[in-house]
């Protein structure tokens, strides 16, 4: 199996690498673009491996995706390159609508053509598998049913808007041409070496600064979380046993407010770092402007992925948690340095403190007079 995954240095992408060649004898070609996001050394273990190669270059790009398909001639597409970050789409939304949606439908558009090139059964056995989120859902109110893979798209960010887009194109091929794809959106992942712009590698790295944590609005947002590695095993699953032209929604069902999720981290980080100088972290926390159009509420039902196809989470969120902070305060060096990498405050990504706002955690009497950097 010779197997295509885009965006493989990211986050997630990393992840699904690492894991199919420690449990498979697949070959591995990356194409990523290494954008601020991206980590390479996220797959230091892989480099010496001969089944593993890099293709540093644009999903967009049409030329280098054709000589790719050419060469390579992949029996499967694993597409997670995306700009995915919602606070970076409404700063910008360009590059999200270049990479998520243009880079999909060129994708879409190369593999069409390598497809049409096989012969049976190469030509029923390729997957097109593409990774979206429960973000082009839209946001549930807190009474309502966790989304299914009937719900309807409703996105709200430009980054949801661009990800939707991209789902409906891959379907579009589908339907229209043929190709055999699969579609899978998850909930929000977290584990190691996720760019700490995101929430929960943000707030480690702020709680071990001795920095204010910034949450918007009140934390009253609710998100529902996955391990990274169990995302990574639900997409070989999928992509290896999913029945062509489905969506599988991705989600273990671990729903928590902001406040509750970083209340945690910052108990587990009281816990693991006994002589810190900022215990009790949760006196760090410091309610922020709302995000515009933050959506409320995300949670999914994974019933179809686990009915199907048997997967479980291996781990609670709580282990997961755990295992995460233990792995950000051992590669603590690495957490600065990306730090230093994003530096919120340059790129003027700050929100100023919510109005009236007071800390989040009692006992500080502390806030910030000009905005909490993100
Ligand atoms: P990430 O931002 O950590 O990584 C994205 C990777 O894509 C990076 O390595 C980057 O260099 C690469 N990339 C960006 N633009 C590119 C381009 N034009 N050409 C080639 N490569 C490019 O993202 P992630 O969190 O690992 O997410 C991966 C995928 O999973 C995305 O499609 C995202 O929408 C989806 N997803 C993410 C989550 C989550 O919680 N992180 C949840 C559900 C779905
Ligand atoms: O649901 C899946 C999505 O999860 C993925 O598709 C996205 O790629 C991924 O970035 C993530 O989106 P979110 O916007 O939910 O993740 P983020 O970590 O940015 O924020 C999580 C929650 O925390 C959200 O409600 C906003 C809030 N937040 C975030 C940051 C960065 C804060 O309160 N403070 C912050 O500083």
């Amino acid at each position: 199996m010779r197997l295509l995954v885009t965006g493989g240095c990211g986050f997630i992408g990393s992840a699904v690498v690492r894991r199919v060649l420690r449990t498979t004898d697949w070959t591995v070609v990356v194409l990523d673009k290494l954008t601020y996001a991206a980590e390479p050394r996220a797959l230091e273990e892989t480099a010496a491996d001969p089944r593993y190669r890099l293709v540093v270059g644009d999903v967009a790009d049409a030329e280098l995706l054709a000589r790719l398909f050419a060469e390579y001639r992949p029996d499967a597409v694993l597409h997670l390159a995306a700009e995915s970050h919602v606070d970076r789409s409404i700063d910008g939304p360009e590059a999200f609508l270049s990479t998520n949606v243009v880079g999909t439908f060129r994708l879409l558009e190369a593999a069409l053509a390598h497809w049409r090139t096989l012969s049976e059964p190469d030509r029923s056995r390729f997957r097109f598998h593409h990774v979206s989120t429960d973000e082009v859902f839209g946001a549930l109110d807190p009474e309502d049913a966790p989304f299914r893979e009937t719900s309807p798209y409703d996105p709200r960010s430009p980054y949801a808007a661009s990800k939707a887009a991209a789902d409906h194109f891959v379907r579009a091929w589908f339907h229209t041409y043929g190709l055999p794809v699969l579609i899978s959106n998850a909930s929000n992942n977290y584990g190691p070496w996720q760019f700490p712009e995101k929430l929960i590698p943000l707030a480690i790295a702020k709680a071990l600064e001795g920095q204010p944590i910034p949450l918007y609005g009140r934390g009253e947002q609710v998100r529902d979380w996955l391990f990274v590695d169990d995302h990574a095993a639900a997409l070989l699953a999928i992509l290896g046993r999913g029945r062509v032209g489905r969506t599988y929604l991705v989600g273990a069902r671990a729903e928590r407010t902001n406040l509750e999720l970083v209340r945690t981290l910052c108990a587990i980080l009281d816990e693991l770092v006994p002589n810190s100088p900022h215990r009790p972290h949760a006196r760090l926390i410091r309610f922020v402007a709302d995000r515009p159009g933050h959506d409320r509420r995300y949670a999914i039902d994974p019933t179809r992925l686990e009915a199907e196809l048997g997967w479980r989470p291996s781990r609670s969120l709580e282990e997961g948690l755990r295992a995460t902070v233990a792995w950000y305060l051992a590669h603590r060096d690495w957490l600065a340095e990306m730090r230093a990498r994003y530096d919120g405050r340059r790129l003027g990504l700050v929100r100023p403190a919510a109005a009236g706002a007071e800390p989040a955690a009692a006992g500080t009497g502390r806030t910030e007079p000009e905005g909490t950097e993100r």
